[in-house]
């Protein structure tokens, strides 16, 4: 049986293998190429030859070439339209041979081609990495890495998410008011003239024109009131300011939650039931708490909700001192303060809280000095990346 084999004279000179003849016969062609036979066996040995000199005479290429251009200019000799592996295949004459040769040539055809394709990536590579090096000799590219340090959000603001969530999910909305406010909003219209001793305490940052860094977040009341009217649920978390002397429990920046609910019908037993509700949420474990009198010239009846210290149990401890921690002062919105809303507080009735927003992280993730949270020390924040 015997096998034909186009392929071009050039093209045998390019695989430098003029001894081929010894195994084949060189026919002219018609389209100028030559028609190399090959008895069985022969064809086979000239096959594997040719195969095994286009990997050597690539090897070599490949090994000489120290540049991108260089590696390229092989790629299109070798594996180009009209480069030597390509022609092999186009010029082999598949239809005359036999099913078995078909098979095992076409598999050596594949194999070629693969070994090619991977040698000229490697070589391209090889490149590429040599000439990163030859541009910066200091880069050295077996160096590790150099590791980012993640951000974290501040606890206060984990404590806020969280507080925002839980009273998003009884009906609340989550409204912010400005930090720096007019004294009206956050004196007068909350029943604390000029004149009045509980002026005093809040020791305050006054601006020009009237204006002031805000002593409370309770400054929000009237202003939300004359705003959106009752019914109404809303809490306004964030900054406050005081002017007051630093030490492991005060700071002169810290963060508050007031919280506002008005609507028919409003009494303390609500106000308790909402407290609870909340507390027991936060801090995911049953929380003693207790009721005080406490005074507040917007609200009547006012109280002091205290929250039996998590850090030391009730022991006692520089947090606490005496094993408890005021917590949420609150009470009943004062009539007048529902008249300065716009409130007719013959119809409407409601409560008002100041969560202590910063007290709350305190509590929550154990930190014993308020001084830390302020600081701007990245430690501080670093350890709560998980919580995020
Ligand atoms: N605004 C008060 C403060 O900062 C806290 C407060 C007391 C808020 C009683 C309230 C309340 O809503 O009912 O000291």
């Amino acid at each position: 049986m015997n096998f034909f084999w186009f392929i071009s004279e050039n093209f045998l000179e390019t695989l430098d293998i003029a001894d081929a003849g010894a195994d084949v016969f060189r026919v002219p062609d018609y389209n100028m190429r030559s028609r190399v036979c090959a008895h069985n066996d022969r064809w086979f040995c000239f096959k594997e030859r040719l195969v095994e000199n286009l990997k050597e005479k690539l090897a070599q290429a490949l090994n000489a070439a120290k540049s991108l251009e260089a590696v390229e200019k092989i790629r299109v000799d070798f594996l180009g339209r009209k480069g030597s592996i390509t022609t092999l295949a186009k010029n082999t004459d598949f239809a005359t041979m036999t099913a078995e040769a078909k098979k095992e040539f076409g598999q050596k055809l594949n194999e070629l081609k693969n070994f090619a394709q991977e040698r000229i990536a490697a070589a391209l590579a090889a490149v590429q990495a040599s000439n990163v090096h030859h541009k910066s000799n200091d880069l050295d590219l077996t160096a590790p890495g150099k590791g980012r340090r993640l951000g974290a959000l501040h606890p206060i603001t984990l404590a806020q998410m969280e507080l925002e969530d839980i009273f998003q999910g009884m009906g609340f909305s989550v409204l912010y008011g400005p930090e720096v406010e007019s004294e009206y909003f956050c004196f007068e219209a909350l029943n604390i003239p000029h004149d009045h001793p509980a002026r005093d305490m809040q020791d305050t940052f006054w601006l020009k024109n009237q204006l002031i860094l805000r002593t409370h977040t309770s400054a929000n009341q009237v202003r939300t009131l004359l705003r959106f009217g009752a019914p109404i649920r809303a809490i306004f978390p964030g900054r406050c300011f005081r002017y007051e002397s630093v030490d492991p429990s005060h700071e002169n920046t810290f963060y508050q939650c007031e919280g506002l609910v008005v609507d028919k019908d409003i009494s303390v037993a609500n106000l308790i039931a909402v407290m609870k509700t909340i507390l027991s949420q936060v801090f995911k474990r049953d929380v003693k708490v207790r009721l005080r009198p406490g005074y507040f010239p917007f609200v009547e009846p006012g109280f002091e909700l205290d929250l039996n210290c998590l850090l030391c149990g009730g022991k006692g401890c520089s947090t606490c001192g005496d094993g408890w921690i005021e917590l949420i002062p609150c009470g009943l919105i004062h009539p007048e303060v529902l008249r300065h809303g716009g409130i007719d507080p013959k119809e409407y009735s409601g409560f008002a809280f100041g969560v202590g927003l910063t007290r709350l992280a305190m509590m929550k993730f154990g930190i014993r000095d308020i001084r830390y949270l302020n600081c701007g020390d990245l430690r501080v924040n670093e350890q709560f990346t998980t919580l995020v």
